[in-house]
């Protein structure tokens, strides 16, 4: 039930109650401290995921004990930390990136966090990379945080190469607010891949500060 306070519209998410929350529930241990601030750190854009979202990233694959997962966009490593340490016990993650600079700083990152046996980082063209994992598949999880102009390309990938029951995420599911652009063509691909997910998985967009779309493949 709502309370009195309640109103449509109502923005209850301030910057202190975040804070407040995130150091109760996502903080950030040596290693996650090291990949969250690296972009700022190595002169990258500074486009990780929240501390939350990765937190969550993290709580999904132990939810779904989570065996074999595929990252598109590794940046410094900060979501494949969180990805990894979610991982069953004989799990691994594939991070496909597309810039030498991060992926070296991703590997960097990841060995600091104990991870490098865990993880591999696969430089490329995820649209290049992608179809070389296929055989390690069926995947357990595809995380989606790439180029928004290929997120129709990646979430068809998913959809393929998924288990049943297995996860698909997607970053950036608002496209920074211009979702429903109609001039924008990289907001067409991000729709394409909410109308995919909503036909073919069970799914749901959290609205995270840019939404993070979630389905379960039927
Ligand atoms: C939003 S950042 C990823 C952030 C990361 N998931 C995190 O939260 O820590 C997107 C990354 O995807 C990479 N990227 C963009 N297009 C790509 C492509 N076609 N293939 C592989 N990586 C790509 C970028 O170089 C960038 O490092």
């Amino acid at each position: 039930m709502a309370d009195n306070d309640s109103r449509a519209g109502a923005r209850y998410a301030d910057p202190d109650i975040l804070a407040w929350t995130d150091a109760r529930h996502a903080g950030l241990d040596p290693a996650l401290a090291r990949a969250f601030e690296a972009p700022g750190n190595e002169d990258m854009p500074a486009i990780q995921v929240g501390r939350s979202e990765g937190r969550l990233l993290h709580l999904l694959m132990r939810l779904v004990g989570a065996r074999k997962v595929i990252e598109v966009g590794t940046l410094a490593g900060f979501s494949a930390v969180h990805l990894a340490r979610g991982l069953a016990p004989d799990g691994h993650l594939w991070t496909l990136e597309f810039e030498p600079k991060h992926a070296r700083v991703a590997r960097a990152n990841l060995a600091a966090a104990g991870l490098s046996d865990r993880v591999t980082v696969v430089e490329g063209d995820a649209v290049a990379t992608l179809p070389t994992l296929e055989p390690l598949g069926p995947f357990d999880a595809v995380f989606i945080d790439a180029d928004k102009g290929r997120y129709d390309a990646y979430g068809a990938w998913a959809a393929a190469n998924l288990r049943r029951g297995g996860l698909l995420l997607a970053d950036n599911a608002y496209f920074f607010g211009k979702l429903l652009d109609p001039a924008r063509a990289e907001a067409a691909a991000v729709r394409r891949l909410h109308e995919q997910v909503g036909a073919h998985f069970d799914s749901v967009c959290i609205p995270t500060p840019d939404g993070l779309l979630l389905g379960i493949r039927r």
